[in-house]
């Protein structure tokens, strides 16, 4: 990687910066006629996979929103998502009777996306959408879709645009493949 130390690992280019500027200006559109009529939506980023993408998604939507965080973890390698999912930092506000957006960075087993969908359900929002910049459905353990997807992937690790291997590039403009050497 030009200009730094890019570890043990060398990552390839999987979906360049255009694309996924073109492509959330598309997803905007629907979100926008999904939510019309919407007094104020709520976006919830789950940390801190979605920092990149919520930033970018909410400057494209030309609807009036909230925007609020929630941080879940899973366990594990830093390389495997776990199945146990605790919540690390919760909402600042309440949902109840609000429309709300989920934004998550990618629905790979589906387990962290269950388990916040339940825990903001019970706080019975008026509508509970979602969206998910990437989505593995080949590693899914639990039958979930987000409402709306950014790209499908193969079962591949990948970093950037927000997302990380142990917190190394979430700051590359582009989502790339993680490839170690043999
Ligand atoms: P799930 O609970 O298995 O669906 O895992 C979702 C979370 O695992 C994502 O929000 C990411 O934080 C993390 N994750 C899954 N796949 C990858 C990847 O390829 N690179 C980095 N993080 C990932």
């Amino acid at each position: 990687m030009g200009g730094r130390d890019a570890g043990p690992y060398r990552i390839d280019e999987m979906i360049p910066a255009e694309a996924i500027a073109e492509r959330i200006g598309v997803l905007a559109r629907e979100i926008e006629a999904h939510f019309a009529g919407t007094r104020q939506l709520v976006v919830v980023g789950l940390l801190r996979g979605s920092f990149i993408f919520i930033a970018d998604l909410v400057r494209a939507l030309d609807l009036v929103v909230e925007v609020d965080f929630l941080e879940a973890s899973s366990y594990g390698n830093a390389m495997q998502s776990s199945r146990e999912v605790r919540i690390l930092k919760d909402l600042s506000s309440g949902i109840g009777g609000r429309d709300v957006l989920v934004v998550e960075d990618i629905v790979d087993t589906g387990h962290t996306l269950h388990h916040v969908l339940k825990l903001l359900r019970a706080r019975a929002p008026a509508r509970l959408e979602t969206i998910a910049l990437l989505d593995k459905p080949s590693r899914r353990e639990v039958d979930i879709r987000a409402t709306w997807v950014g790209f499908e992937i193969p079962d591949a690790f990948v970093v950037g645009y927000g997302i990380d291997y142990a917190q190394r590039d979430r700051n590359l403009p582009f989502i790339g493949q993680v490839v170690r050497p043999e």
